[in-house]
């Protein structure tokens, strides 16, 4: 195991080497009972949505847009952001001084599946599509699951060098590392020939051979192409040198910015579908090789696909609640979502170079409460009954209380066929003792609100 701090981040990889099964490569259909929707229409940001079999949003995750907590004065995640932009704008500039990146951070996380997925050549089967993983609205609409789901709207608006910041959505685990809503940065930078080969006049950016009917740019890449890491089959070696380089050094840049020059650092080679090649940067933390972001040369189809025929681009993209965690020693996700003055007066510091520790406002104690029942008949652990169906109505009844949830047992009965699962819910408030009378009412809400949702039987 590599990493044992596991923050939110990026997390769209499959590493070279490493892991056997990837996200972004496995597919793997799960049949899923729906509840029918409480209403047939949604208000979300204010305008209205119909709702359909693929509706899972939760008032509890509505209730998150609009928190904007990349933008709060003083906020953690807002140092980060600007840390950030401000490296870009200092790295990138144009003849006249001005910076050359422009930054979106206020786009809405309503978007279309077509643009968290399918622009960005993520396969029709794939796992990061599913029920269990995102928030949708409906069939057609989601709160997006990264901030790259905005490159093609951008691109094709005629934008070569920005920046995107802003929360995005994913249903998961609940654990000190894990929340529902988190933020990220993406950046995407194209560059044409001429101002790419500036200095090597007379190189070309495509193949020779891949200029006639395969620049077709409805033609997309089969899969088993993407796997490559020298290069996309369209570009020269040359061009893709470049470029990377050229990533490579702003991306250290960046690093060594946030976490100082003396930094330990590696890039390690993944797969995502919306770049080839593709890399992760780690750094060496706390004894251990920590992700921070993920980064590649466009795919060259994303580009056509958003009229850009004559350039190449890089593209990256970094988890802020990780990085702020690192910087600021943040224990815990929850407290990125505390409005305790205890919590943010902290952080009112204006030198971002001289970023202040995170001091524990204090220790409260953990109550840890079981919860088992039985599924329905020919029910069965993600096969019916996906545990992240059971985290969000977790977060629905208990909110913030919850600190970690696991589950620990499942077993299928031997003569029933009936399956059972236990969960250990683990609660504690940021800011106070939580009385055992209160937690005992919060679990027992948990358990009848099971009862209602998932038709259970509790043991
Ligand atoms: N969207 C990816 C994730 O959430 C991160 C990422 C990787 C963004 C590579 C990019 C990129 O723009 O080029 O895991």
């Amino acid at each position: 195991m590599l990493l044992t701090l596991r923050v939110q981040g990026t997390r769209y990889s499959l590493r070279t080497g490493n892991c056997s099964r990837s996200r972004w490569l496995a597919s793997n259909a799960v049949v899923e009972k729906s509840p029918p929707p409480a209403q047939p229409q949604l208000e979300v940001n204010g305008s209205t949505y119909a709702t359909d079999s693929w509706t899972n949003v939760t008032p509890k995750i509505l209730s998150y847009l609009g928190a904007n907590k990349h933008l709060q004065k003083d906020h953690p995640l807002s140092i980060i952001r600007q840390r950030i932009v401000n490296y870009f704008y200092g790295a990138y500039r144009n003849q006249r001084g001005n910076p050359l990146f422009s930054v979106y951070d206020k786009l809405n996380p309503v978007v279309t599946v077509q643009q968290n997925f399918d622009n960005l050549l993520i396969p029709s089967d794939h796992v990061s599509r599913q029920k269990s993983d995102c928030y949708y609205i409906n069939k057609h609409q989601l709160l997006r699951a990264h901030t790259t789901a905005h490159q093609v709207e951008l691109i094709s608006g005629g934008l070569d060098n920005f920046l995107v910041v802003g929360e995005v959505y994913r249903r998961d685990e609940i654990d000190s590392t894990h929340y529902p809503v988190f933020h990220q940065a993406d950046a995407v930078r194209v560059v044409t020939k001429d101002k790419l080969f500036e200095r090597n006049p007379g190189l070309e950016l495509f193949e020779e051979t891949w200029k006639g009917s395969l620049a077709d740019p409805k033609l997309i890449l089969p899969s088993s192409k993407c796997m490559d890491q020298t290069k996309q089959p369209c570009h020269t070696l040359e061009a893709v040198k470049l470029m990377e380089h050229e990533m490579k050094h702003v991306l250290v840049g960046l690093t060594k910015e946030l976490f100082g020059p003396r930094i330990k650092y590696r890039w390690v080679e993944t797969y995502f579908p919306f770049t080839q090649p593709s890399w992760e940067l780690e750094i060496y933390f706390k004894n251990n090789w920590l992700e921070v972001l993920g980064c590649g040369i466009m795919r060259h189809e994303i580009l056509q696909q958003s009229g850009v025929h004559q350039s190449i681009g890089y593209a990256f993209g970094v988890g802020l609640e990780r990085l702020a965690m690192v910087l600021f020693d943040i224990p815990d996700i929850r407290l990125f979502w505390s409005n305790d003055s205890g919590f943010l007066s902290q952080f009112s510091e204006k030198d971002l170079h001289n970023l202040p520790k995170y001091k524990p406002i204090s220790h409260y104690p953990q109550c840890t409460n079981d919860l088992s029942f039985w599924l329905p008949s020919d029910v069965e652990v993600d096969a019916g009954f996906s545990p992240n169906d059971f985290y969000d109505l977790v977060r629905t009844v208990a909110g913030d209380i919850v600190e970690q949830i696991s589950l620990v047992d499942k077993f299928k009965h031997p003569k029933t066929g009936k399956s059972s699962v236990c969960f250990r819910i683990v609660y504690r408030h940021m800011e106070r003792t939580l009385t055992q009378a209160e937690v005992n009412d919060i679990h027992k809400q948990i358990a009848n609100a099971s009862v209602d949702s998932f038709n259970v039987q509790i043991r």
